[in-house]
């Protein structure tokens, strides 16, 4: 899989590596928190944590911090890739929306900005139920807009796609949805996904074009 662009790494190296290197916890640059890899994978429950709860001696924060440490590059690496084949015939005339449940600290988002063009932009709305999380999430977004060389966002954030308050009017813009935190749920309804989606997609686009049955 070809890296990520320097520009997202130094991203993450300021957000993540960096605070979890300082921490004087942190003795072995390995074991970040002083939990090596197999420790820090049961504190994040293997990304299905509670992100909001603390853990132990970790704070609800250190959890999401472990888990964008352990988790969030391989993460980017395959939605970087998943972006460049979805796309490799040339990038939509109109911004794309992007909706991007369980979104966590803004891991799509992250991974779009280092494939689009610096003079490009997106509406990017992370849905996640933790708060924590989604904090996190809006720091790196605000991280990738104060950047010279990456793409200009909007961002909005909410606990679940009833929540969403889209403030523009429908449109016809192009609609990205991520939903690559179902591939590690353990508990996938794919209708409580899916209901929920067509109400939020007619809301903001005046028209959905779908196939197959609804
Ligand atoms: C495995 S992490 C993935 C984060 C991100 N998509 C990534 O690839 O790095 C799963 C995220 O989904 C969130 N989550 C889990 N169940 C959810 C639900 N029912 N609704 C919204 N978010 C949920 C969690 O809080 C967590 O941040």
């Amino acid at each position: 899989m070809p890296p990520i662009p320097p520009l997202i790494e130094d991203i993450r190296k300021s957000m993540v590596v960096d605070p979890l290197r300082a921490d004087s916890r942190t003795i072995d640059p390995g074991s970040p928190l002083g939990l090596n890899a197999q420790k820090a994978r049961e504190a994040i429950n293997w990304g299905q944590a509670d992100f909001d709860e603390p853990f132990g001696a970790l704070s609800a924060e250190d959890r999401g911090l472990l888990y964008a440490y352990w988790n969030q590059k391989r993460h980017v690496e395959e939605l970087s890739e998943a972006f460049r084949q979805i796309f490799s015939d040339g990038w939509p005339d109109q911004p794309l929306i992007v909706i991007d449940l369980g979104c966590g600290p803004f891991t799509g988002g992250l991974a779009l900005a280092g494939q689009l063009p610096p003079t490009a932009s997106f509406d990017y709305i992370g849905i996640d139920r933790s708060q924590a999380m989604r904090r996190f999430g809006e720091r790196f977004a605000c991280k990738v807009n104060a950047t010279n060389g990456l793409p200009n966002i909007d961002h909005y954030w909410a606990s679940s796609m009833a929540d969403i308050k889209w403030p523009q009017p429908p449109g016809w813009r192009p609609i990205l949805v991520i939903v690559s935190f179902l591939l590690a749920s353990t508990s996938l309804d794919v209708k409580c996904l899916v209901v929920p989606m067509r109400s939020l997609h007619a809301h903001i686009r005046i028209n959905m074009i779908t196939t197959g049955n609804p």
